[in-house]
């Protein structure tokens, strides 16, 4: 019997409710993501699995970006490729955004990095910003915004409000599990961003936490909690 074809769009499946939404289905992505919500997995392996999952994640996430032709000699002759027409930027959510910028930067090192601090109050769940060192030229190209967690969603969408006072135009955010009360929320505050994740977890508990997650990633990343 002839082998079932796996086609790239079910691995990276648009989500029905929410349109904006592209959940990894990848089997790779899946096995990592797994390991991470194992509350067995030591934070030297949740680093790496991180770093790992945001790596794989890029290859579908600059899938529309844009290119220019260019000429280039090879040692034979003369030919013509292609180059990433804008600079692409990267912004982390400090703390646990670095993890994942870590992975995305593997792959594409020819990206410039901004950051931002924002720590979420645990009384109020509301984000409270700390640090905001980004490029000035924002709308030079695409942004991607990093954070594993998309829990209520106020971080992001602070984040997503800095970044658009910034100047930033094509705004993608990569999350690794997201509550569908952030998307929700996400998606309210800037129907434009495009959020990649690979999980659409239940639900949040009453102290914000996603259902069934995979706790605290700044902790887990750093080995603090
Ligand atoms: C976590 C996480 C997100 C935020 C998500 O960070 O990394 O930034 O909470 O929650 P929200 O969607 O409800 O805003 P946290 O504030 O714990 O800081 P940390 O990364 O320094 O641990």
């Amino acid at each position: 019997m002839k082998p079932k074809c796996i086609r790239i769009e079910d691995m990276a499946a648009h989500n029905p409710v929410f349109p904006n939404l592209v959940v990894f289905e990848h089997p790779l992505i899946q096995h990592k993501l797994t390991w991470m919500r194992d509350k067995t997995t030591s934070f030297r392996a949740f680093r790496a699995l991180l770093a790992q999952i945001a790596g794989l994640m890029v290859y579908e996430v600059t899938r529309s970006f844009e290119v220019v032709d260019v000429p280039v000699e090879t040692p034979m002759q003369m030919t013509n490729g292609r180059r990433l027409a804008h600079t692409i930027t990267v912004v982390p959510v400090l703390r646990a955004g670095l993890g994942m910028a870590h992975g995305v930067l593997e792959v594409m090192p020819e990206a410039r990095v901004g950051h931002l601090g924002l720590a979420r109050d645990e009384r109020t769940l509301e984000p409270k910003a700390y640090l905001n060192k980004l490029p000035r030229d924002l709308d030079a190209g695409p942004v991607v915004l990093v954070d594993p967690m998309l829990a209520t969603g106020g971080s992001a969408a602070s984040a997503i409000e800095m970044l658009r006072k910034a100047g930033a135009r094509d705004l993608r955010m990569i999350c690794l599990v997201a509550a569908p009360e952030g998307v929700a929320r996400l998606l309210a505050v800037d129907p434009d961003v495009r959020i990649y994740t690979a999980a659409l977890d239940e639900r949040l508990d009453e102290r914000g936490f996603i259902l069934p997650g995979l706790g605290d990633a700044g902790d887990r990343l750093y080995g603090t909690g």
